[in-house]
């Protein structure tokens, strides 16, 4: 054998061990942790647990809301392509009317990502922003886009918000047919563009908004000249990279065959113990202006807990609805949704604790 050949035998060996044996192995160690730590949790810490969850839930640290829930990608890992829920966007009047509700309660920090749909596909998508961006009590927004439709004259817009916005752009691979695959589009070349441009605009106006690329593809795929620039740009302090290791099943539609297929890594199902954080943290307001209890993964809104057209924010947000749900999850009287659900994340469960919320909101509401 030559040493070439010997050097990438020994690197595909090595590579198969941690695909196959360490990988694995840890998930599974991690789920009987899971297991023990969140028995231990509910059984011993319970009411102080709740209690603590119980005084920040009078006010949603980070506000949700869906401006639209239509979205202009196909993406393998997302429920969106199979939603039955009916398409529609809020009108802006509607939205300024919640926002002062939310302000009035002491709200600080609001998300424009919704549970599916593309920020950039609301017609009133700058409309919020400038609302929310003149509003001296919010300290913060950001959203999730998949950045088809953030082109380049976009960028110097966006840049306005740049002491208050966040913008992260999921991002479905580093080649055109890696990210075809995954995100059921073929738009590799325009999304890199835009993102091109909106760092070279970020870079010449010297602005420090957060900006991240939120990767959606295999580890493996994490090469070539984009991976390399976007390298570069971290060094300069214009971008941030996120990762997800592992995707979950939008509560079964998502199934993990068609995961794989794409080599993506399906989560191992959660140990379900008591309430899941999201009813505390992560209600959000649909664009029909109903709340639902969960903002991550009830695509089809089975989670109603109240009408924004019919009640206060207060109202809602005090009111049974989400006190049953909560009671449900704790008895283990899972709703349906939840129960398929691979998201569920336990508030006993301390190696998961605020894994799915914001870091910056929650920082601003412990100040
Ligand atoms: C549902 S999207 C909505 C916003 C926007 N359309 C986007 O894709 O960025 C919000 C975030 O959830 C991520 N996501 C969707 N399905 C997922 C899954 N099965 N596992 C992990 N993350 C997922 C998306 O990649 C995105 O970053
Ligand atoms: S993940 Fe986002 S971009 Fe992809 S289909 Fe779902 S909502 Fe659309
Ligand atoms: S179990 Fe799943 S669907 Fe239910 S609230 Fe938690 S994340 Fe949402």
């Amino acid at each position: 054998m030559t040493p070439t050949l010997r050097s990438a035998f020994s690197y595909s060996f090595v590579s198969q061990i941690n695909t196959h044996i360490l990988r694995p192995l840890k998930r599974h160690v991690g789920r009987l942790l899971d297991i023990i730590l969140t028995e231990y949790c509910f059984r011993l810490e319970r009411q102080p647990i709740r209690q603590a969850l119980e005084s920040t839930r009078k006010l949603p640290q980070n506000l949700h809301l869906e401006g639209t829930n239509i979205c202009n990608a196909k993406c393998v890992f997302c429920a969106y392509p199979q939603m039955e829920r009916a398409k529609d966007t809020m009108p802006v009047e509607q939205f300024r009317r919640i926002m002062d509700e939310y302000v009035a309660m002491g709200g600080q920090y609001v998300s424009l990502t919704p549970i599916v749909g593309d920020p950039f596909v609301d017609r009133h998508l700058f409309e919020r922003l400038d609302d929310l961006n003149q509003r001296p009590q919010i300290q913060g927004f950001d959203f999730y886009t998949n950045g088809i439709l953030m082109k380049p004259h976009v960028s110097e817009r966006l840049l306005e918000y740049s002491k208050k916005l966040h913008v992260q752009v999921s991002w479905g691979g580093f080649d055109r047919e890696t990210y075809h695959s995954i995100m059921g589009v073929d738009h590799f070349e325009l999304v890199r563009r835009n993102v091109e441009a909106f760092i070279a605009a970020k870079r010449n106006s010297g602005s420090s908004m957060r900006f991240s690329l939120a990767m959606r593809c295999p580890s493996s795929n994490w090469t070539g000249d984009f991976w390399e620039q976007c390298q570069q740009y971290v060094q300069e302090g214009l971008l941030e990279l996120q990762g997800v290791v592992t995707f979950d099943s939008w509560a079964g539609k998502v199934k993990s065959d068609a995961l794989r297929n794409v080599g993506l890594e399906p989560v191992l199902p959660p140990y379900k113990r008591g309430a899941c954080e999201l009813l505390y943290r992560k209600p959000v307001i649909l664009a029909n202006g109903k709340v639902n209890a969960c903002a991550c993964r009830d695509v089809e809104a089975e989670l109603i807990i109240g009408d924004l057209n019919e009640s206060s924010l207060t109202d809602i947000w005090h009111g049974s609805a989400i006190d049953d749900l909560i009671d449900r999850h704790e008895r283990g009287d899972f709703p349906d949704v939840c129960k398929r659900c691979t998201w569920y994340t336990s508030i006993y469960n301390p190696r998961k604790c605020n894994a799915r919320i914001n870091k910056t909101a929650l920082a601003l509401n412990r100040d």
